[in-house]
């Protein structure tokens, strides 16, 4: 019998076949891709990027969207949209759902510092919209103020509160859409918030393929070049592959925790084999066709490669916060080319935000019956505290210690602990079946090897090298360098601090996981109860193809 808590708790679907492949693209389409994937691509070298990048999408980020896709459906035949419930679902041991914590620890964690990037979009969108930056052009200028801005104790360009009031009109507005629900808030945003931002950014390539230049007079045409022509020359460099793959986790929210929460919403009649590869390939052309063709051809046009380059290493998220508002600055209607850049990447971040509270508010509901408004707001509350502490100690590099640990690492990490259940334990026989049921269409046999057998053995070379070359040194401090580069004076504490608060969130879930499994009387060994499949034909206007 379901328990107390499962019957409570409301059925919730996607109204539409569409709606969920937006929802889905919106919650894999971000920042990562118009502001992360232009940095790392021109840090790494443009085109030696590109040939590690399109290795590991095909290796990794495919085979890990329909593992992920697979898990989070067969988690919703049990009704668990967590992931503590579904890898319990997968493998009938009591370790099962300790190991399924991280995917509520990764989200968390990224929602809290991601939301406060979002902001930094939302607040550069009103000062493009007020010119307010109007007047620096040069990039040590722009460096400046974005500095000041990020740095909160620096009230030389904004006010204190100004940062904190974009953070609470970010995170409110995340969760005002989570508290609405999958179909009324997060399937409507991505059907409002999809469409707009594609329209943006073609408007904006197209518009930066006409630039003129800036002292250097470059064509734009030359950044295109600069990313699309093959570069074997880096291949031998493993930090260029690790950054590759470590791209393809974040831009695709593999390993997130998030992808799987919107599947558990679906039904076994439910196709998940397109659905899966449409969402990938969406992601990626908005990636590498639309991200690819705004921030580094207008980069280069004003700089030069090197200069673009340079721009890119100096930091992660300079091509679009300091070079792309020196190149608006140019321009007739600049002001309006601004906000449309800083406008399209609020909405690229609010459709993966909401995805990342997504899986805390399904735990919450489905083991403790909460209601989901109120859960929603207290995790807006739980990510405002975090949030804060991103925002204050900025300088100590706080939220790049998050970023890291959560949103790099732990992708990894989580991404290997589900390709190992789902292929190993379920077995690729089952893994395999379980991914084409209702599926529309059948997956090329290769992948199932490539699942099996290439996917782990990759993510664990990857683990391992990054561990050794990256982890290990930033936990030991070596060199006085922490995740987010040279830790200044003093500040060894807070990055201790925020490493410590990763292991005190575990901590918090296994224990919320132990009280619910308690609660509720699973019993590990036995697996969950199988729910009736109540998503199709239960939500009026559901066209969901079966
Ligand atoms: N996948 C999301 C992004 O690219 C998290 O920003």
């Amino acid at each position: 019998m379901p328990s107390d808590a499962q019957t409570r708790q409301s059925n919730e679907a996607w109204g539409s076949r569409i709606g969920l492949i937006l929802a889905m693209a919106g919650n894999a389409v971000g920042l990562g891709n118009f502001l992360r994937f232009p940095g790392q691509a021109a840090a790494n070298g443009g085109g030696s990027f590109m040939i590690p990048y399109f290795i590991a999408f095909l290796l990794l980020g495919i085979p890990l969207m329909w593992i992920e896709w697979g898990i989070g459906r067969n988690g919703g035949r049990f009704r668990k949209g967590h992931i503590p419930g579904m890898f319990g679902a997968i493998w009938k041991h009591p370790a099962a759902k300790y190991l399924g914590v991280i995917g509520l620890v990764i989200p968390l964690v990224v929602l809290s510092y991601y939301t406060v990037l979002m902001s930094w979009t939302l607040a550069f969108t009103w000062f493009s919209i007020t010119g307010d930056y109007w007047g620096l052009t040069t990039q040590e200028q722009m460096s400046g103020y974005l500095t000041s801005y990020q740095v909160i104790g620096d009230g030389s360009v904004h006010a204190p509160w100004v940062p904190i009031f974009f953070f609470v009109l970010s995170l409110g507005s995340t969760i005002w859409v989570l508290s609405r629900g999958i179909s009324a808030g997060i399937e409507k945003l991505a059907r409002i918030g999809m469409p707009i931002l594609f329209v943006f950014a073609l408007v904006l390539a197209v518009r930066v393929m006409f630039l003129g230049g800036g002292e250097n007079g470059v064509s734009p045409v030359q950044g295109l070049q600069f990313i699309y022509q093959p570069d074997f020359s880096r291949m031998d460099e493993p930090t260029v592959w690790l950054a590759a793959a470590g791209q393809i986790f974040f831009t695709l929210s593999v390993g997130m925790g998030t992808l799987q929460t919107y599947a558990s919403y679906l039904s076994k009649k439910d196709d998940i084999a397109l659905s899966g590869v449409a969402t990938a390939a969406t992601n990626e052309t908005a990636e590498v066709v639309l991200g690819g063709s705004i921030a580094i051809p207008a980069a280069v046009a004003f700089f030069g490669v090197a200069g673009a380059m340079q721009v890119a290493q100096s930091g992660s998220f300079n091509l679009g916060f300091v070079s792309m508002p020196i190149v608006f600055q140019s321009m007739p209607f600049g002001q309006v080319f601004g906000a449309m850049w800083f406008g399209l990447l609020f909405f690229a971040g609010i459709t993966s935000s909401v995805a990342m509270a997504t899986p805390i508010v399904a735990f919450y509901r489905e083991e403790f019956g909460y209601r989901r408004e109120t859960v929603s707001w207290i995790v807006g509350l739980v990510a405002f505290c975090f949030g804060l502490l991103s925002i204050f100690w900025f300088e100590y590099g706080f939220i790049w210690e998050w970023d890291y640990w959560a949103g790099t690492f732990g992708l990894a990490v989580m991404a290997f602990v589900e390709v190992v259940l789902f292929m190993w334990v379920f077995k690729p026989e089952t893994a395999w079946e379980s991914i084409h049921q209702g599926a529309d269409i059948r997956i090329p046999r290769i992948y199932k090897f490539i699942m099996t057998y290439v996917t782990p053995a990759y993510l664990g070379v990857i683990l391992l090298w990054w561990g050794a070359t990256e982890a290990l040194p930033f936990l030991r401090l070596e060199g006085g360098r922490g995740a987010g580069g040279a830790i200044p004076e003093g500040g060894e504490v807070y990055v201790h601090v925020s490493r410590l608060l990763i292991l005190a969130i575990g901590v918090f879930f296994a224990i919320m996981v132990r009280i619910a499994w308690k609660r509720n009387r699973y019993d590990d060994r036995a697996g969950f109860v199988e729910v009736e499949d109540t998503f199709l034909g239960t939500i009026p206007g559901r066209e969901v193809a079966r």
